[in-house]
């Protein structure tokens, strides 16, 4: 029953309560979608604003996505269920492998989530940012499921300026472009957002432009001044104005209406405030957070057991290449030094032109080493010339050849070569006589002639 006049509040209610005398409709904007911009110098008040932004989307039936640069806006798990993803409130830790599973978890179960990347330099949580957003992006191109995304700190993620040392890593996605596709192409998919920062004039100016209603809180530099001046003129604020503002006070401005508001007290502890004050805080409990939680822990235990077995087959990959380039460094090396303590001869045997016997027979030690050598080049002179002189005489291992018992001393023959003949690869072989004659009839032959 209870529940029953909640919903039917809930849906009556339709409007964001920022302060007890002033509400927005979000009825207008039900076209164009929401994305407000929250300006104000430190300590003036913007995460308060925010987080009493959040908890109105929240009793809109609203979802949120949260990056929370400080680690703030965990307290919303005061009332509302909220999986808190990483920093020291952390329900589960921010595994960045899991974006997307913490993103469909936030689509599939309409919880909330808030990103704490307190524990990351401001480069990283870049990256984060920039996969969390894409992601996002992606699902709600199917989901289309009404999310609103919190950006505090949001010079940090779409600076006007990326410094060039700390610029996005290449390989990842650029955070202006992430940040401009949501400000920009965010509405077609159901995604709202909010924008806060404390420096106007390093946020990226594509930005603030797409917002289409803001909330100026007390300013002091001229610099950030400038950088709003042109909506400020739109909404009639002077910097005297901003100048003479209170912590909690803003001025609203939105479709030609300004006004100046004091922001509502919160329903949940302003993580800004100091750490004492959050120790007794308590997440609500709710079956289905509790549900989403053990689901989420589970995921996240295989998605690691998966990644460790993937690391142990990685690492024995290695270990095996490691062996098998050993083996073959090893064998590289036995190789050399076989070829080193072996000599090897190369004998060659050419036909004489008037001889049926082999007029010459050549022993020429080939060195071991790779390449053509001066003696190989003198070799290689010596054999073209033969060819030439025998007119191409075949090539046949000299195994099969007949013994030579006439063959001339080598041109260039060593005695040991002599005493123990040498391994001989190839001998050119003069032909046959008659063969020869057969195939070269220009070769002079001895032939007999036939007797009466
Ligand atoms: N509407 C309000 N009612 C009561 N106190 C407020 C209100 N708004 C702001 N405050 C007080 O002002 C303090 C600073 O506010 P907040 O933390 O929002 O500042 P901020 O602009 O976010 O500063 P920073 O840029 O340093 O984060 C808060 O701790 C809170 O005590
Ligand atoms: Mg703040």
């Amino acid at each position: 029953m209870l529940q029953y006049f909640k919903k039917k509040l809930t849906r009556r209610r339709r409007r964001l309560q920022v302060a007890s005398f002033f509400s927005v409709p979000l009825e207008p904007y039900l076209a164009t979608g929401e994305r407000d911009a929250v300006i104000a110098s430190s300590g003036m008040g913007k995460s308060y604003l925010t987080g009493v932004l959040a908890e109105e989307t929240l009793e809109n039936g609203g979802i949120l996505c949260v990056i929370d640069p400080e680690g703030e806006y965990f307290t919303l798990s005061e009332y509302y269920p909220v999986i808190v993803v990483g920093g020291d409130h952390g329900m589960v830790p921010l595994v960045e492998e899991a974006i997307d599973l913490y993103v469909e978890t936030m689509l599939e179960t309409n919880l909330s989530l808030v990103f704490d990347l307190s524990d990351y330099l401001d480069h990283e949580q870049q990256a984060i940012y920039s996969r969390i957003t894409e992601s996002l992006f992606t699902f709600e191109t199917e989901y289309k499921k009404k999310v609103r995304l919190i950006v505090e700190e949001a010079q940090i993620y779409a600076p006007q300026r990326m410094p060039t040392s700390k610029g996005h890593k290449p390989g990842t996605i650029d955070p202006v472009l992430a940040s401009q596709k949501i400000a920009k192409r965010g509405r077609k998919r159901a995604i709202d957002s909010l924008w806060a920062t404390q420096r106007p004039a390093s946020l990226n100016k594509d930005i603030l432009s797409q917002c289409n209603r803001f909330w100026f809180g007390g300013i002091s530099a001229e610099q950030d001044y400038k950088a709003i001046k042109p909506f400020l003129k739109e909404a009639g604020i002077e910097f005297a104005q901003l100048k003479a503002l209170q912590p909690g006070e803003f001025y609203f401005y939105s479709q030609g209406e300004t006004k100046k508001i004091k922001s509502r007290k919160r329903l949940c502890k302003h993580g800004g405030a100091t750490p004492q004050e959050q120790e007794d805080i308590r997440a609500v409990s709710s079956a289905g957070l509790e549900k989403a939680l053990e689901a989420l822990a589970e995921q996240l235990k295989q998605n690691q057991l998966s990644q460790e077995e993937e690391t142990s087959e990685l690492i024995e990959l290695k270990r095996a290449l490691k062996e098998l380039e050993d083996e073959n460094a090893r064998l590289k090396d036995e190789l050399n030094k076989e070829r080193l303590a072996t000599k090897v001869i190369r004998r060659i045997e050419v036909p004489s032109i008037n001889a049926p016997q082999p007029a010459v027979a050549v022993a020429v030690p080939i060195p071991p080493e790779m390449g053509i050598s001066a003696e190989e080049a003198e070799e290689q002179e010596l054999l073209e010339a033969f060819e030439q002189a025998i007119d191409g005489a075949p090539l046949t291992p000299l195994e099969a050849s007949p013994p030579q018992p006439h063959a001339l001393p080598t041109m260039r023959q060593k005695p040991a070569a002599a005493a123990a003949p040498p391994k001989i690869r190839h001998a050119i072989h003069a032909p046959h006589p008659a063969a020869a004659a057969h195939h070269h009839p220009h070769r002079v032959t001895h032939q007999i002639p036939l007797m009466d």
